[in-house]
């Protein structure tokens, strides 16, 4: 099967399962994204991360495209209007108006429009000069596809296409350190999965920066427990600043960190598939290629999108995937060979068409097994092997269950052909998104919340799953509804409406448009 089930209609009167209605949790989510909207992208969340952030934008306006399709389309054009001229897109988008030592590294750290002017960064507005996961052509087509008649009205889609291709052109011609097709991230940062412990080997090569020279701010804001140690800052900090102090040039900069991960080039290879979608949208005829013309006769921009994500496929299995694991695994690029650690990211190729039958089905089976445990001893998809000699079920990637990961795996679930097994993760992240408030991430095992609250992506897939329907099929048990968390949940979604109840006043006053 080529693509992905289309959304449907919204169901109002359908329970979830926890025992609130969709409809309150739906209200409840809405909410969140009301009061994180900026004016012209969303806040993950108001007090840990006042900016913009890359791939946070991408989730949120999956969700955002129920709420207002308009403002989803705005929530990626923004992102994008900060693209460099190299073609990345910054993980961070800083917003002039909040304070300098409200977020660290704040914009007087990475120095984007002076140190990478060489790169192209822009001048009028200063982001952060790594990059995150590429979802952004994935979400650019399903925000499309909430109202194409609004998205073509706007020239979304073409508006979006080049910069969208430039993006995924940065990373394949940058950023593939391996030399062998798939593409390096060079921070930890990069992936979004600050410390997992698939780092662990790279970074104990990096010279931590010193304690004194920069102030965690994410700590005002958070249990220490729940985030990454001071030492894993000290890396980040040091491998940062050497990046920018090579003017964020990947042909100049020394890249002491460098891995392949299969998170980030599984979402490449989605959104490859997506540009494609987007290609045949927008120029459906025949765009001749002198190549590939004198060999094969002309092809579209759309084949050759599709053409890039079959290699990238093949190169992600050849150099990822460890049939002994049952899993991908990263690749360390500088000490060569793949890192022994198991990853939530080396499950998330379940997202892409054309695997090979046997690795679908050992992903499927490791999905379930001793190590993720989904349906058994997790409620969730932990972020990290539930049996690993690390795993901590609070510090941030090192074990907690995370929204976006668990969205992305309800779609492998889905596109396999698993419904029931989609259905009763989407029960579960409906249950814990209202029992934790939305939070930022949740114990795997017992869905209890942590890190922040009413985080946007949470909110926003929260209302994507909403948006389908069967919920639970028939005949099928209520996986996510056990009867004591129902009163918990109710008050769940009560603390998220009261929260949310100023931003819904303020939009139908019409102080915070589109
Ligand atoms: N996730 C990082 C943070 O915690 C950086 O993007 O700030």
């Amino acid at each position: 099967m080529e693509g992905f089930p289309p959304v449907q209609p919204y169901v109002p009167a359908q329970r979830s399962t926890a025992g609130v209605t969709a409809r309150e949790l739906r209200h409840a989510a809405r909410q969140v994204l009301l009061r994180n909207w900026t004016g012209a992208s969303t806040v993950p969340s108001q007090g840990l991360y006042p900016h913009q952030w890359s791939w946070d934008s991408a989730f949120i306006a999956i969700g955002l495209r129920h709420v207002s399709a308009v403002r989803a389309q705005r929530e990626l054009e923004t992102l994008l209007a900060a693209q460099w001229g190299d073609g990345r897109v910054p993980h961070i988008v800083f917003n002039p108006s909040v304070p300098l030592g409200a977020y660290f590294p704040s914009p007087d750290f990475w120095r984007s429009s002076t140190a990478g002017a060489a790169a192209g960064a822009p001048k009028t507005v200063e982001t952060s000069g790594i990059v995150q996961p590429p979802v952004h052509a994935l979400a650019a087509w399903l925000v499309h596809r909430a109202d194409p008649a609004a998205s073509r009205r706007r020239g979304f889609l073409r508006r979006l296409y080049p910069k969208l291709a430039a993006w995924h052109r940065y990373l394949t011609e940058h950023r593939d350190l391996g030399g062998h097709g798939l593409v390096s991230v060079v921070h930890p940062w990069e992936p979004g999965m600050d410390n997992s412990p698939c780092w662990d080997a790279p970074l104990s090569r990096v010279e931590p920066a010193d304690p004194a020279s920069f102030r965690r701010c994410d700590l005002d804001h958070g249990c220490p427990d729940d985030r990454p140690t001071d030492l894993d800052y000290g890396r980040y900090v040091r491998l940062a600043a050497d990046y920018r102090d090579h003017g964020y040039r990947d042909a100049e900069a020394s890249h002491p960190f460098a891995v392949e991960d299969p998170g980030v080039n599984a979402l490449l290879i989605a959104s490859e598939y997506a540009l494609a979608d987007i290609a045949d949208e927008i120029a459906p005829e025949v765009v001749p290629d002198p190549v590939a013309a004198a060999r094969s006769g002309p092809r579209t921009e759309a084949d050759r999108h599709r053409a890039r994500a079959r290699r990238l496929t093949t190169a992600l299995v050849a150099r990822l995937w460890d049939a002994g694991a049952g899993q991908f695994l990263c690749r360390d690029v500088r000490a060569g060979g793949l890192i022994r650690e198991r990853s939530v990211a080396g499950l998330l190729p379940l997202i892409v068409r054309g695997l090979p039958r046997d690795v679908v089905d050992t992903l499927l089976h490791t999905l379930g097994g001793a190590h993720f445990g989904l349906g058994d001893s997790a409620r969730l998809v932990p972020s990290y092997d539930l049996r690993g000699p690390v795993f901590d079920t609070r510090r941030y990637w090192r074990g907690p269950a995370w929204f976006n990961v668990n969205w992305l795996l309800e779609r492998g679930l889905r596109h396999h052909g698993h419904p029931k097994r989609a259905a009763a993760l989407r029960a579960t992240m409906l249950a814990a998104a209202a029992t934790s408030d939305f939070a930022e991430y949740v114990d795997p095992r017992t869905c209890a919340g942590h890190g922040t609250r009413q985080f946007s992506w949470t909110a926003a897939l929260t209302l994507d799953l909403l948006a389908r329907t069967a919920a639970r099929p028939a005949g099928e048990r209520d996986t996510g509804g056990r009867a004591g968390d129902r009163a918990a949940v109710r008050a769940g979604v009560r603390a998220a409406v009261r929260a949310g109840a100023r931003a819904e006043v303020r939009v139908r006053d019409g102080r915070a448009a589109h």
